[in-house]
This record gives structure tokens, sequence and C-alpha cells, in this order.
């Protein structure tokens, strides 16, 4: 058991770790880099292809010292490129924590009814976003000789319905039962895996998703704190399950979002501004109705 006293420099001096899914400074990705690395981690930060590696780079240049590595979650033989790697990468050492942030699905279908969701993206959206969890612990936990933590990102959309998130609640409800799943697989490996279910933030990926704008000035209205979720939030919540201050923690969807998952009703004191971004939200979903009605 490691001391309760940070090492200098960090929570996590001397610890390396995999970050997957920046694609800009605006990645939730980024927030959990920026954190780790001021707390000491040695990161290696993978992209998916060259395009989004040439950003990745320029952000990397920032960190002390990060390795860039190419995977696409949805190839096996990347995904074993990136295990061997990481191996060569550390030698002498173990990996001591991977977060997943990767998640992706045809913005096409995060639009209108989840009624319409097509075999194809159905089968796309879940590979990517929640069977690439599953693939990279199966190849990151031998690397994890002295225990770990692995994290993935998720949203409440997994856990009620939220307007055109579709398929992705539902990607996110199979990613958040196999964290449970993984947690119990790799416990008596000392390695621990959970999800931060973060509060909406305008990212690449959640722009994606029709009326996002809406659902951001929503949860700032409406959360307990009465503010949106940043992705320093994210990152600091991050720290704490990376780090050796999470050591009792596994299996779990921790909420990063101002509270806004325990709410029951609109916030009374925040109506009068919340009324528009609704009245907004439902002309919006007519439009898409009728734009709907008139493609059939
Ligand atoms: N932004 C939000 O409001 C929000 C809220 C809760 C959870 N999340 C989750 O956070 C995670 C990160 O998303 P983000 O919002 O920071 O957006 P983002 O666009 O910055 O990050 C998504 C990342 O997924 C990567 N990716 C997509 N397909 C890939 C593939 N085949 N192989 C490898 N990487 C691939 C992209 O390159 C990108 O880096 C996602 O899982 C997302 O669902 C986001």
């Amino acid at each position: 058991m490691t001391s309760i006293a940070a090492a200098p420099g960090g929570l996590l001096t001397g610890k390396r770790g995999l970050i997957m899914g920046v694609a800009n400074d605006r990645s939730l990705a980024w927030g959990i880099a920026e954190a780790a690395a001021a707390h000491g981690a040695r990161l290696a930060l993978s992209y998916p292809n060259d395009a989004v590696g040439r950003r990745v780079a320029a952000l990397a240049a920032q960190l002390d010292k990060a390795t860039l590595l190419q995977c696409d979650v949805g190839s096996d033989a990347d995904l074993d490129r990136l295990a061997t790697e990481l191996a060569v990468l550390w030698p002498d050492e173990p990996l001591d924590f991977v977060v997943h942030a990767v998640s992706w699905s045809d913005k096409n279908e995060l639009s209108g009814p989840y009624l319409q969701t097509s075999r194809e993206n159905f089968r796309t959206a879940l590979d990517l976003s929640c069977y690439s969890l599953t693939a990279v612990a199966r190849r990151v936990a031998p690397l994890m000789r002295s225990g770990g933590s692995i994290l993935t990102l998720s949203y409440l959309g997994a856990e009620r319905v939220v307007p055109n998130y579709n398929v992705m609640g539902v990607a996110k409800a199979a990613l958040e039962a196999s964290v449970r799943y993984l947690a119990v697989d790799l416990g008596n490996r000392n390695i621990r895996v959970n999800a931060i279910s973060a509060g909406p933030i305008k990212t690449l990926a959640s722009s994606g998703v029709s009326g996002m704008r809406h659902l951001i000035k929503w949860a700032g209205l409406n959360a307990p704190m009465k503010r949106n979720t940043t992705i320093e939030d994210v990152g600091r919540a991050a720290l704490s399950l990376i780090s050796d201050l999470g050591q009792g923690i596994t299996g779990e969807i921790v909420h990063v979002d101002n509270g806004y998952n325990v709410v029951g009703m609109v916030a009374v004191d925040a109506a009068r501004q919340s009324a528009p971004v609704l009245v907004e939200l439902s002309e919006q979903l007519e439009r898409q109705k009728e734009a709907a009605g008139s493609d059939s």
C-alpha cells in the first residue's frame, strides 16, 4: 500500500498512463491529460488517424515528453500494435492508468427519434463507443503489473432518455455495464475500472448531437451548482480515480455534472430562463419531425 502523502511533484509522480481520445483542447481527454501531466504523470496519447494526429501533436508539445501512438479502436491490429508499442515505450516499468475517452456515431442518427436507428450505425456506434473499452482493457491489463486504473467517460443519456442522444445512450448504458463486469474480472489483479458520467460540454463529438446547445444551457440553469461542467472539472475528478486517492473505488459511475443527475424537477428559481430553452428545443424537434415527414 502506498503512502497517502503525495510524492513530490504530484499525485501521479512516477506513474505512466495512456490517454485515448484527445482531439483538440476542448476534449474531455485533454482536461484529463493536463491534470495528469500537472501531477507528474508520464503520458502516451493515442489518436485514430493522421488528421487527428496532427492536432494532437501540437497539443502534446505542451506536455512534458508525451508520446504519440496511432490507434483506431475499431481495428484489432491497431489495438495489438498499441499494446506492443506501450510495452516497448516503458519496458521496465508497468503501465499505471488508461483513460478511454472515445465515442462515435453517425451524426445523422443523433437527431430525431431513436426508433429510426439503423442496424449498421447501431453496430458501429456500440463497437467503437462501448466494445472498445473491453478490447483495450484486455490488452492493457497484462501491462499493469503493479495494478492500475482504467477510466472511461459516460453521460446521463445512459440512464435516462435525453432528446437526440439516441443510440449513444444505448451505447453508454452498455459501456456502464461493461465497467462493472470489467471491475469484477480485473479486481483480483488490483486493476480498478470506473467511469465518469460528465455533464454536457461543447466538444467535437458532442456537437454531433442535435440540440446540444440547448442541453448545455439547460444543464447550467438546472444543475444544483448553477453552472456547466468543464473539462477542468472532469480532469480533477479523473485525477482522483486514476491516482492512489481512488484505491478503494472500482465499478463505479461517478457523476461529474454539478449535481444535475439528482434533480427531479426543473430549478424553480431558473424557470423563467429555462422556459425559452425548452421552447427552442421543442421547435427544433417539430422541424425535425416535419423534415422526416417530407422525406418519407
Ligand atoms: N462532451 C460531452 O458533453 C460529454 C459528456 C459526457 C461524456 N462524454 C464522452 O467523453 C468522451 C470524449 O468525447 P468528447 O466530448 O471529449 O469529444 P471529442 O470529440 O473531443 O473526443 C472524442 C474522441 O473519440 C475519438 N475517436 C472517435 N472514433 C475513434 C476511433 N475509431 N478510434 C480511436 N478514437 C476515436 C476522436 O478522435 C476523439 O478524440 C466520449 O466518450 C464522450 O461520449 C462527452
